[in-house]
């Protein structure tokens, strides 16, 4: 196992802030993990889970304790029928490449979430989700290490409180608690049918696409990404900044009433799209402390100069508040902070 010392936590996310993280373990097998846990746990320093610091954001202070880095590699077919089959990704690897191994045997279920950056390992954790899938739909079971049994446990999907970016990984008691092995999909082997989600399906139109398999979706979902979602390469941010706002009836209501778009869902709830409601407010395009509201997507936060976690705060603020003097409601932040609270 391969240990670093006082590694910027900017180096480690795709924001590319934040202070220094004392110790950084690099995670390949079960036994790393094991040793990295022990390590921290002689040194009496507090832990940290962490993929490909996509999602996460570190603060100035950095992080006075021991970072696991998840890097456990693999992909697999473990079951398969006429119709169906599963695979199972070890939590280190790529998303992408698990999106790509599906796609490239037409294996259907998660081709809308091409290009998502990240790792397998990530993706249960803030329950990602783009154009029309979500992984909390094919997800069946995660491998984990439970922190406070001290044990390697599975834990089937229907154990696990899923929502939109909202999972027991990341709310709640549980949060933090389990470091993600690998985890367990359920594939189909049968096409998916239009209609597609709004921006797909638009694509689908716009260029007369016929072929719906895995790999065609990939590829013009990865193209439809590529126009509005900055390359984490080469440009500093953690996609989506904020959330997207769902709502009851009444509160859908309201919305509408007020002349804001509402996507409604057959129980009559709703989504507004903050990206929506952010360019409403004039702020599209704007530079705010060195942070940019892209001029592509407004729900995306590029940091072109910022100099620290505070000045991204600042930026933060500004956006929040001025959207809730406007329309009355309250952004939430999408990616998580790593703290030892
Ligand atoms: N919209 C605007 N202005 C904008 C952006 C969006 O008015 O600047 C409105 C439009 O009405 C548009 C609608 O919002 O039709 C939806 O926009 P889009 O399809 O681009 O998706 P999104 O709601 O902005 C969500 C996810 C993305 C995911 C896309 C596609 C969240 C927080 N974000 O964004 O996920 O790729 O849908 O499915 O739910 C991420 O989480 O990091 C992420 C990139």
């Amino acid at each position: 196992m391969r240990v670093l010392e006082n590694v910027p936590i900017a180096k480690l996310t795709t924001m590319r802030i934040g202070g220094p993280a004392r110790y950084v373990c690099e995670i390949i097998s079960k036994e790393d993990f094991l040793e990295a846990w022990e390590f921290a746990k002689t040194k009496n320093l507090p832990t940290w889970f962490m993929g490909g610091g996509a999602n996460t954001l570190g603060r100035d202070t950095g992080f006075d304790g021991v970072i696991l880095l998840n890097k456990i590699p693999g992909i697999e077919i473990v079951a398969e029928t006429d119709n169906s089959l599963q695979i199972k990704a070890m939590g280190g690897e790529e998303w992408d490449d698990v999106v790509e191994f599906a796609c490239k045997r037409g294996f259907s279920g998660i081709e809308a979430m091409s290009k998502i950056p990240g790792t397998a390992g990530a993706a249960p954790v803030q329950n990602i989700g783009a154009y029309g899938q979500d992984i909390a739909r094919i997800l069946t079971s995660v491998d984990v290490f439970d922190t406070q049994s001290e044990e390697f446990i599975t834990i089937p999907r229907a154990e696990l409180k899923m929502d939109y970016r909202y999972t027991t990984f990341n709310h709640g008691p549980d949060a933090g608690r389990y470091f993600i092995v690998a985890i367990t999909l359920h594939l189909s082997k049968h096409y998916l049918e239009p209609p597609f989600y709004n921006s797909l399906q638009n694509y689908i139109i716009e260029h007369g696409e016929t072929d719906y398999s895995p790999l065609n979706i990939r590829r013009m979902v990865s193209e439809i990404r590529a126009h509005k979602l900055p390359d984490p390469e080469e440009i500093a941010s953690s996609g989506s900044f904020f959330k997207n706002i769902y709502l009851d009836q009444v509160g859908a209501d309201e919305a509408e009433e007020k002349g804001i778009p509402v996507w409604r869902s057959n129980d009559d709830s709703g989504k507004i799209n903050s990206g929506w409601l952010i360019e409403k407010c004039d702020l599209k395009g704007k530079k705010i402390h060195g942070m940019r509201i892209s001029d592509r997507a407004a729900l995306v936060l590029i940091n072109e100069d910022a100099t620290s976690y505070t000045d991204l705060a600042s930026a933060r603020s500004e956006i929040i508040n001025t959207v809730q003097q406007k329309f009355g409601y309250t952004l939430e932040q999408e990616p998580v902070e790593i703290s030892d609270e």
